[in-house]
């Protein structure tokens, strides 16, 4: 027999939904919220009044652009938690209505545990048991995945996530939100070697962006005159403002060089520690050029099997709800009609 499920995908700001039919996903439409962009970063009550206008055209063209009608959809998966509350329950009620109007079971799906399992999209899948990086506006997190409904976090930051690190910096060097994209792409011109910024000193594999924020702040406010981080070294704006500007593409690319470093290492850390070298990246920030470049680079040199989503799966989607819905499917983990969605989630 064969088996369709339609997902939904409104943690956030991007309203998605995706077909997959038999572990194969057939379309992936993704409504991006421009509104945001003036504000610096997502602001709630705006995301959930776009979801609420996005939501249906967006199934819309996921069915027709998979050529799959309502009708020969086998089950309705969304995501359940994390996200901001009122993204969710946009996409978990019309999921809800859905698997009510049809009578087809309902599945709710934890997003972070989605983000790892995009690796399973891909014809050439990681065999278990493997560890992901899963690195996005939110989170940063080591996962341990022994099954598609088995994980546990085995490192995780303590304070800002990798994405938030690069939103952050990008803010306060003038540029618009997200600016972790951006950063990406001036750092293609600029010399990583050039600028050096406080590493954190977090034991075990867990991670901290927090230190890291504040060493990039002074930085830019004693105008790159000085590698210590004090305040009393401060410039005047227009010279902190002038330096950003010759130097944009060499801050960029050192700062990127300075995360992409922290997350691997720890990386590395965790595959001697667990003994496994099937090694995923999800999230979106495995979109970053120099994440990607590096870490295939690295598990060249340690001898690790890589796999990185593809490009439209790292960034959120409704895809990566899709494949963990098939494979809920395929072990019966259905939902309730009652379920609610919840901000924060447990693994
Ligand atoms: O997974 P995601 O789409 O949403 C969350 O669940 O948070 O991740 C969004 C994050 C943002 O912080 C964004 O700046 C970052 O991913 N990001 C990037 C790149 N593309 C997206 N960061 C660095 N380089 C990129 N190319
Ligand atoms: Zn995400």
């Amino acid at each position: 027999m064969s088996i369709t499920i339609l997902a939904i995908e409104s943690s956030c700001d991007d309203t998605s939904a995706a077909v997959c039919r038999d572990g194969v996903i057939l379309s992936n439409p993704i409504a991006n919220q421009s509104v945001h962009e003036k504000y610096g970063g997502v602001v709630p009550e705006l995301a959930s009044r776009a979801h609420m206008q996005n939501i249906v055209p967006v199934v819309d063209v996921a069915l027709s652009s998979a050529n799959c009608q309502l009708s020969s959809v086998d089950a309705i998966a969304f995501t359940q938690s994390p996200g901001l509350i009122g993204s969710l329950l946009v996409g978990a009620q019309f999921a809800k209505s859905l698997s009510l109007a049809l009578n087809k079971p309902l599945i709710a799906v934890h997003h972070m545990q989605a983000h790892v399992l995009a690796n399973l999209i891909a014809d050439e899948k990681p065999a278990f048991p493997f560890l992901c990086l899963t690195v996005s506006g939110g989170h940063t997190q080591i996962v341990l995945c022994e099954s598609p409904t088995q994980m546990k976090v085995i490192g995780e930051t303590l304070d800002d996530a990798a994405g938030e690190a690069f939103d952050k910096a990008a803010k306060l060097l003038g540029l618009p939100y997200p600016g972790g994209p951006l950063i990406d792409k001036y750092a293609k011109a600029g010399d990583a070697d050039r600028f050096k910024f406080a590493e954190p000193k977090i034991a075990g594999l867990d991670f901290s962006f927090s230190g890291f924020k504040t060493s990039f702040l002074y930085f830019l406010k004693n105008a790159g005159k000085s590698l210590v981080y004090k305040e009393e070294f401060t410039a005047p704006p227009e010279e902190q403002q002038q330096f950003i500007k010759d130097n944009l593409n060499d801050i960029c690319a050192s700062l990127q060089k300075s995360i992409v470093t922290i997350l691997l290492s720890k990386l590395k850390r965790a595959s001697v520690e667990t003994g496994i070298k099937n090694i995923c990246l999800a999230g979106g920030v495995s979109a970053n050029s120099s994440l990607r470049n590096t870490f295939l680079q690295k598990g060249e040199k340690y001898g690790w099997k890589t796999f990185i989503p593809a490009f439209e799966y790292c960034t959120d989607n409704a895809a990566m709800i899709a494949i963990t819905g098939y494979y809920k499917f395929l072990n019966n983990q259905f939902a309730d009609l009652s379920v609610v969605p919840t901000a924060r989630a447990e693994w």
